[in-house]
């Protein structure tokens, strides 16, 4: 069986974090977070950012032998204002009332801030018991907004990244490994380029 998330480095970018080190840091986060969470007040709530925190928050759910749900939120920036706005529309809202809940955000990145800014305003407004928020990447050298996340799996530097749930127009998020993207316009002029390195034969773009 060809393993789809090999850690041969593409091309156009090369392994960040792999995935054994996202496996053992993940580990270690959901230790911490299930520690913090024993004195939640029924099932504490997962609230997964679709689509790029899919991946993480699976696997971080499975660190945390305390019973969970889960819930989904799907938002866009506006296209008027431009994603620089912090304007942000839902496109999915959360399927369940979190009021009076112990609510854990998961997100797959932090970049400038805006999206985690607009999402624990909207929340917060919904009277859970309490928020709190894991981000598996940091990219605070982007940051326009402070926000306040509680738990971090890595901080990186200001390189485009994919792979575990990151993606590059839709194209990347099973990757196992985090990529790093040195040649980002290389990647934007042929958005399938990585894909005959990572998964063999057909690059079926
Ligand atoms: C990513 C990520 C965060 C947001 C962070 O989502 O999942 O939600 O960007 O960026 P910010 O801090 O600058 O606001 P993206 O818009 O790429 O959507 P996706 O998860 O569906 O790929």
């Amino acid at each position: 069986m060809t393993d789809m998330a090999s850690s041969a480095p593409p091309p156009a970018g090369e392994v960040l974090i792999p995935k054994a080190a996202i496996r053992a840091r993940i580990g270690e986060l959901g230790e911490k977070i299930t520690a913090d969470l024993s004195d939640a007040d029924g099932a504490p709530l997962l609230i997964g950012v679709l689509k790029g925190s899919t991946i993480f928050m699976a696997d971080l759910a499975r660190s945390i032998p305390l019973h969970l749900e889960f819930d989904f939120m799907s938002i866009s920036t506006y296209a008027q204002t431009g994603p620089q706005s912090g304007v942000v529309r839902i496109l999915k809202d959360l399927d369940l009332d979190i009021a009076g809940r112990d609510v854990l955000m998961v997100e797959d990145i932090v970049d400038t801030g805006l999206t985690l800014t607009y999402l624990l305003r909207s929340l917060g407004s919904r009277r859970p018991r309490s928020i709190r928020t894991v981000t598996l990447l940091d990219k605070s050298a982007r940051r326009i907004v402070p926000v306040p996340v509680e738990y971090v799996g890595f901080e990186i530097p200001d390189v485009f990244v994919v792979g575990y749930g990151l993606d590059f127009q839709g194209r990347y998020r099973n990757v196992g490994d985090i990529l790093a993207i040195n040649d980002v316009p290389r990647l934007a002029s042929d958005p399938a380029l990585l894909v005959p390195d990572l998964f063999g034969l057909s690059r079926n773009p």
